[in-house]
């Protein structure tokens, strides 16, 4: 949910967390702090509010500062101001920490540390870390000592992580040490960069691309102690391990905004380029069959599967429903998606022939990642859709599809929602190959998905048309988003981007649903999004549109091209172009993407960084 930099190398530290931590900022971004070794003194400058106030408190940067840690935050243990700003020393001020994730039982070893004479400033759960190691590397309690070839500073670490119940992304450095950086995970990203003579150590790989793409991607309960002479990687029972150097695969100007005004707005404008990116490879229209090279070893299983359960969380809980119509019509598989904040607690019935597919662009979604280990645990086959390559849920689960889109920046998902989809149906057609949908169907869809990207452009050239609409509705606080069959949950992916970024309330339903209560809400002017393109329940849906039209509401209606009979219902009108109702998704979710996006600049807000959110919910 934060994010967190550290560097050790030969260059002054400084302005490498700031970067870093810029691009880390879409994790979190209420606070931001760095500690800097100097002189065997650590260092610390932090603020509330973003980077940007952070930098105006730095002194200016010291050659000899060349290990440092620095943290951009999203609070989860007390509210956002700087006395819980990261880092946190400890109660010597020999002991920094920076921190992603939330500590269980922090409750507990606040009460027992304070007892045993430590001094806490902050209300966060990351300070009992600082606190932990500072206390057992000053020798009191002592709970064994120093195994050969460990100083009592990694020593410290070690049991003191030992001792903790959570998750966590840790960097820490100590004062006495002034050549050593400590990195470990717990179910928080964790990545260690290794340059020449240098180490950079971040919760993502857009904090070290710039510096190496030479990388070490941690596993939970390992931690990494890095110096001059270099590093070495154990779990945190104090065993050696080998750890795998991977390559970081996408480039520093996949991360850069390229003359656009927001990520966001990029990643809307080169959804083309990216679906053709997450195609590519995979459409053999020669056979009339996918390729997913990542389910090689599964297929049988997957083909014979009795049910199939989708886990995901927001956004691509949307997709995943996409999903289900896509595998129930397409593979004629029972499927069900579920949110997996509620799937990992509700003691989930998996059975023979059950497969799972979590579906997550940053892949460390905490709710999924618990839903994936809960899968696993009960036998299911797990497969993973997902965009960050290298993720946890990534390297948790059994098998899987890389969305293959490039970072995704902005705080609001676009271009992962409609690979997210595309992979979906990519699965649903070859499964329904498989098993009776006959090679003619096949190459239809696999030729019909094969224009989506192309018909994505055409959208696109609409982006001023609708801006219009955005600056002729976007004073309304309240909306509803209308959609039916595959478009339902296109409404309720429309509504989700509107909320998050302009912050206006915003509802999304089965369009015949309204009825059952939610027209009440209709009054004079309340604008109604209807998603009516030409599809099964076209004439369904001209009903529904009437029934909002005849109690005052405005409607924005995105119809099909060439539609000469949806005007007279519609206030606003955006087109898009035909294509088979199963794959309208692709198409309907553009212009909604650019509505929420234009409605939040007119309303003034930071359409990458809204309020409140973060790109990757890795806390509970
Ligand atoms: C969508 O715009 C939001 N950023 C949020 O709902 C997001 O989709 C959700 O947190 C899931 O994230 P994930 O895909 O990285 O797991
Ligand atoms: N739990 C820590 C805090 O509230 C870290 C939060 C995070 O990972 O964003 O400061």
């Amino acid at each position: 949910m934060c994010g967190i930099v550290a560097y050790l190398g030969k260059k002054p530290a400084q302005p490498i967390l700031i970067e870093g931590l810029k691009r880390l900022e879409y994790r979190g971004y209420d606070s931001a702090g760095v500690g800097l070794m100097n002189n065997g003194v650590i260092k610390i400058t932090k603020s509330s509010g973003r980077i940007s106030v952070l930098e105006e408190l730095l002194e200016p940067i010291n050659q000899a500062e060349v290990l440092g840690i620095g943290h951009t935050r999203w609070a989860t243990h007390g509210e956002p101001n700087t006395i819980n700003a990261h880092p946190h020393l400890d109660y010597t001020g020999k002991i920094a920490v920076v921190h992603n994730g939330i500590i269980e039982n922090y409750s507990t070893l606040k009460t027992w540390l304070i007892s045993e004479g430590c001094k806490f400033s902050s209300q966060t759960d990351t300070e009992v870390i600082s606190n932990l190691i500072g206390y057992l590397y000053a020798g009191h309690n002592e709970k064994g000592t120093p195994t050969t070839g460990q100083n009592r500073f990694e020593w410290a670490v070690q049991r003191a992580l030992n001792e903790l119940v959570g998750t966590y992304g840790l960097a820490i450095v100590c004062a006495d040490f002034p050549d050593m950086l400590i990195g470990a995970k717990k179910g928080s990203p964790l990545i260690l960069g290794l340059g020449e003579n240098e180490y950079i150590i971040a919760s993502d790989a857009s904090a070290i691309v710039e510096h190496t793409t030479q990388a070490i991607y941690m596993a939970d309960n390992e931690m990494v102690i890095c110096t001059s002479k270099g590093f070495h990687t154990k779990t945190i029972d104090n065993v050696e391990i080998r750890k795998d150097l991977k390559q970081i695969e996408f480039s520093l100007d996949a991360i850069e905004l390229n003359g656009f005004q927001h990520y966001m707005l990029k990643e809307i404008c080169e959804q083309p380029k990216a679906l053709n990116m997450c195609l590519g490879g995979r459409l053999d229209h020669r056979d009339g069959r996918i390729v997913l090279g990542g389910l090689d070893k599964y297929w049988r299983e997957i083909t014979r599967a009795k049910r199939i359960i989708i886990n995901a969380c927001g956004t691509a809980w949307h997709a995943g429903l996409v999903g289900e119509f896509l595998l129930e019509n397409l593979a004629r598989i029972n499927t069900e998606t579920e949110y997996a904040s509620e799937f990992r607690y509700r003691n989930p019935i998996i059975d023979d022939g059950t497969v799972v597919i979590a579906v997550s662009q940053s892949g460390e979604t905490a709710d999924t990642l618990a839903a994936v280990e809960q899968a696993k645990e009960r036998g299911a086959i797990v497969l993973g859709i997902v965009n960050v390559v290298g993720s946890t849920i990534a390297r948790t689960t059994d098998a899987g599809v890389y969305l293959r889109v490039g970072p995704e920046i902005g705080v609001a998902s676009t271009k992962a929602f409609t690979a997210q989809v595309a992979v979906l149906a990519m699965l649903a057609i070859e499964l329904g190959r498989r098993k009776h949908l006959g090679h003619d169907v096949a190459k239809f869809y696999i030729d019909e998905l094969a224009k989506i990207p192309a018909k994505i452009e055409k959208v696109l050239t609409q982006s001023e048309q609708i801006k219009e609409i955005a600056a002729a509705t976007c004073e309304r606080e309240n909306w509803l988003f209308l959609g039916r069959g595959f478009n339902y949950p296109v409404a309720l992916e429309g509504a989700l981007k509107l909320k998050e970024i302009s912050y206006i309330h915003a509802e999304g339903l089965p369009a015949a649903e309204m009825k059952h209560g939610p027209i009440a809400l209709i009054n004079k002017g309340m604008p109604a999004v209807f998603i009516a393109t030409k599809c099964s329940q076209y004439e369904k849906i001209i009903g529904n549109i009437e029934e909002v039209r005849a109690r005052g509401g405005r409607t924005i209606v995105v119809a099909t091209e060439g539609d000469e009979n949806i005007g007279k219902y519609a206030d606003f009108l955006i087109t898009v172009p035909p294509a088979p109702e199963e794959l309208q998704p692709l198409l309907t979710v553009v212009p909604l993407q650019i509505l929420a996006y234009h409605a939040a600049v007119l309303r003034g807000h930071d359409v990458d960084k809204p309020r409140n959110l973060a790109k990757s919910v890795t806390v509970e």
